[in-house]
């Protein structure tokens, strides 16, 4: 399979998309990045890593992060975070608070912001530092220790936060945080805010594509817990698109309004796309346009 030459293919194909959709402003610092950005990396498990387009340049991983924080506490902490956050599909937007009132203050899926906000405050308990965690996790699986938070986009979202903090306020009156607000928020900030390439995002995602496999060759993860990662990003990743994304894409996948979304083909590779430009439940454009010619192009979906 010649992977080098479909990711340059899907490069130029998705070009006339980057214009569509709009780039997420209500961070505001994210509003000033040119929609005609776009990047694709594949990276193989055993090793090969094929990229096109801006796959070197960083962005804001945004909600790409939630995906490690729940990998950590996994491995910290087995299975004691479904005590308190489900992992059904919500059908609501990234950033809907109506459900969690109705549940008691127990967020639908850890990928939604509420359930994102739970799983970092038990990250914090667990390490004492929720967002070192996370950076550390995808230093050391990239291989890029340079990578790190972007601390204007995470004042801009602290700044515009008025919804995450009234969600974290609603999950402490159901005593469903460990920790206090503040400290929560400001490390879910920051986690989000890291900033990463194509190029570190798929190979930091790898481990998922090696059944848990860390980049050291050590067990990260059980091979079990990569398959339940995987299942709630195929579930859940996409938010209310996870339907769509599903159908179109056939893989696990988890989006940022920063542009990126990270999809994983199970025993092959992870692979990385980022195009800023967003549809209206929130990820790209153009990122969900080449992943779905990617796997029509290589048949390497899961289904
Ligand atoms: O909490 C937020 O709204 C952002 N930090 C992350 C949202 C996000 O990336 C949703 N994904 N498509």
């Amino acid at each position: 399979m010649d992977v080098q030459g479909i990711v340059e293919d899907i490069v130029s194909e998705v070009q006339p998309l980057l214009g569509l959709g709009a780039v997420a402003s209500y961070i505001p610092s994210l509003g000033d990045v040119p929609a005609e950005n776009f990047g694709v990396c594949v990276a193989m498990s055993d090793g090969p890593v094929y990229g096109a387009g801006q796959w070197q340049q960083p962005f804001s991983i945004q909600s790409i992060s939630k995906v490690y924080s729940l990998a950590l506490v996994m491995s910290y902490d087995y299975d004691s975070i479904w005590k308190r956050v489900f992992r059904e599909p919500s059908g609501t937007p990234f950033n809907s608070m109506v459900q969690l009132e109705a549940d008691n203050g127990i967020p639908r899926n850890p990928f939604i912001n509420a359930g994102a906000l739970v799983v970092t405050d038990r990250l914090l308990t667990l390490t004492g530092d929720a967002a070192g965690a996370v950076r550390g996790l995808l230093r050391s699986e990239s291989g890029n220790q340079e990578l790190d938070f972007d601390a204007a986009v995470a004042a801009s979202e602290a700044e515009h936060g008025h919804r995450n903090s009234a969600m974290a306020h609603l999950l402490a009156s159901y005593g469903n945080l460990e920790n206090p607000v503040d400290l929560v928020l400001e490390n879910y900030f920051k986690q989000c805010a890291l900033r990463m390439s194509c190029e570190d995002l798929a190979l930091a995602s790898r481990f998922l594509a090696r059944h848990g496999v860390s980049a050291g060759g050590t067990p990260f993860l059980t091979p079990n817990q990569a398959k339940r990662v995987n299942a709630v990003m195929l579930t859940c990743g996409t938010y209310d698109a996870a339907g769509e994304f599903a159908y179109r894409v056939g893989l696990p996948g988890k989006s940022g309004v920063g542009g990126g979304i990270v999809a994983i083909v199970p025993g092959r590779c992870s692979v990385a796309v980022w195009g800023p430009s967003l549809g209206p439940n929130g990820n790209s454009v153009a990122g969900i346009a080449a992943l779905d010619a990617f796997t029509t192009r290589t048949g390497w979906s899961i289904f």
